[in-house]
């Protein structure tokens, strides 16, 4: 093998390489990356070079065998400004430190604690839509999401700052983009519209979480922290914080924790949710048979994670929903090191690219991939699928720590609703996704909301 062969790749612009083609449709042109020129495809952005890396076995190799070789690549770094050294963007002993830290607290037995929370919160969400009323079934997911994460994981309720949130979240998504596709970035001091919009989510959404982390300080000073019950991921930071110099964590490592919680926390549960109800409503014949599963194990009563194992449909669904519309579309990394993968020399600050998007829709690994089918998840299938060619959510130690919660929460959400509620689409179409740090909607998902015996005698 020579030291200089290169993993082949389309020719890219002389100066900007492949940054025009990422302003296109860049899933898209990560799927034709991989269909045209196989498992590792060189791209470069400017000057940084880039691997799109597609084999289930490579990934392995990079998220999980050799993954301390690699950091988060600078894709990521462009939320650092929002998200600071929280566990998101972390590395090192300070990522192994703080995962440590909050691991416990999204343990399974920790997170089916928050069954009935889910219940309730998905109970209240849908006995506020007006029968026969439009919704944007997306921004109604994300109000579940984020009411369900604030109270789990940082024991408050939000009410009037969901609007904030929101705003902010979409300014964060919108900056993100357009510094992956733009040739040139400018700092966020330079007062661009763009970087105006981003600099007033930062400081409205730090507001927001600096009153979160004073209103807990307070209530646990009142209640003695001794006599605090109350054992969320914000009480393991606040007693953390408490003991800092054992723990080593600052005010701004604590702030920067709680905003990872509440942002990673809500958006791409949200996401599944939102893709789950319209490929539903898309496959009446499916919807149909989710709700016969619900009618036979829950009658007419709300769910319970005792009922989980059961729905056992419902979570073929899911497991289908997130393979076709994976939440976290692609994650990113940096070689440390040179190394090699699939058979290529890779030089060291190599960005390594791989994109669940391209994996899960890859005939070798799924047959006729591009359709939506819950039955192809059949023991025999999981058997011989290989480990790395479904990753919703990452693989290795930096595998996404809320998984469990995100399942559950999905689960239980759909099970509270679907059973009285329809969805008719009132946009044509498939759904258009929309990849920025996630996979979400392009635009607001019109709905109209029918009771579901209404639905039923359509
Ligand atoms: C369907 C929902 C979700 C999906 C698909 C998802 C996906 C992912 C993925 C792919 C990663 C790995 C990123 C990488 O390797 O660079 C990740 C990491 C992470 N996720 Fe999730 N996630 C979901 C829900 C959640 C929830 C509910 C939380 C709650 C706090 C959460 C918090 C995090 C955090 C903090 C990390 C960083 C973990 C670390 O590096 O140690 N996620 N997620």
């Amino acid at each position: 093998m020579s030291a200089t062969r290169r993993p082949p790749g389309p020719q890219g612009h002389w100066i900007w390489g492949h940054v025009p083609a990422l302003r296109g449709d860049m899933l898209a042109f990560f799927t034709r990356c991989q269909q045209e020129y196989g498992d590792m495809v060189w791209l470069r952005f400017v000057t940084r070079k880039a691997v799109l890396v597609s084999h289930p076995d490579a990934i392995e190799q990079v998220l999980v065998h050799d993954n301390r070789n690699f950091t988060k690549n600078f894709a990521l770094r462009f939320l650092r400004p929002v998200l600071g050294q929280g566990l998101l963007l972390s590395e090192g002993e300070l990522w192994r430190r703080q995962r440590q830290l909050m691991q416990p607290s999204f343990n399974r037995d920790r997170v089916e604690a928050f069954g009935p929370l889910i219940v309730d919160e998905a109970q209240k969400l849908r006995d506020s839509w007006r029968e026969g009323g439009t919704i944007d079934l997306h921004g109604e997911m994300v109000k579940l999401t984020l009411a369900v994460a604030a109270k789990a994981l940082l024991g408050v309720e939000l009410a009037d700052d969901y609007d904030t949130v929101c705003r902010s979240q979409l300014a964060i998504l919108e900056h993100f983009r357009r510094r992956c596709e733009s040739n040139v970035r400018p700092p966020l001091w330079v007062p661009t519209e763009n970087n105006r919009r981003m600099n007033r989510a930062i400081h409205d959404l730090r507001s927001l979480i600096e009153r979160i982390i004073r209103e807990r300080s307070e209530s646990r000073a009142s209640a003695g922290s001794a006599h605090d019950e109350r054992d969320d991921v914000l009480s393991r930071l606040l007693q953390a914080r408490a003991h800092a110099e054992d723990s080593g964590m600052s005010d701004t490592q604590l702030r920067d924790e709680t905003m990872t919680m509440l942002m990673a926390g809500h958006e791409t549960t949200a996401n599944t949710l939102t893709f789950t109800c319209w490929l539903l409503a898309e496959h009446p014949h499916v919807e149909a048979r989710v709700l016969a599963e619900l009618e036979e194990q829950l009658g007419d009563r709300p769910p319970t994670v005792e009922d989980l194992p059961r729905l056992t449909f419902l979570d073929k669904v899911l497991k289908e929903s997130m393979r076709l519309y994976p939440p976290a579309f692609a994650v990113g990394r940096r070689a440390i090191h040179d190394c090699e993968i699939g058979g290529y020399p890779i030089p060291a600050k190599t960005n390594v690219l791989i994109s669940q998007w391209v994996v899960h829709r890859d005939e070798r690994w799924y047959e006729r991939p591009l359709e939506f089918d819950p039955d192809r998840w059949t023991p025999e299938m999981m058997e011989r699928l290989p480990k790395y060619a479904y990753f919703p959510f990452g693989a290795g130690p930096r595998r996404c720590i809320g998984s469990s919660l995100a399942s559950l929460e999905a689960a239980l959400a759909l099970a509270t609703i679907l059973p009285t509620v329809s969805f008719e689409r009132l946009n044509p179409g498939p759904l258009k996704p929309w990849p920025t740090v996630t996979l979400r909607p392009a635009n607001n998902v019109q709905v109209r909301v029918k009771p579901r015996e209404a639905a039923l005698a359509r």
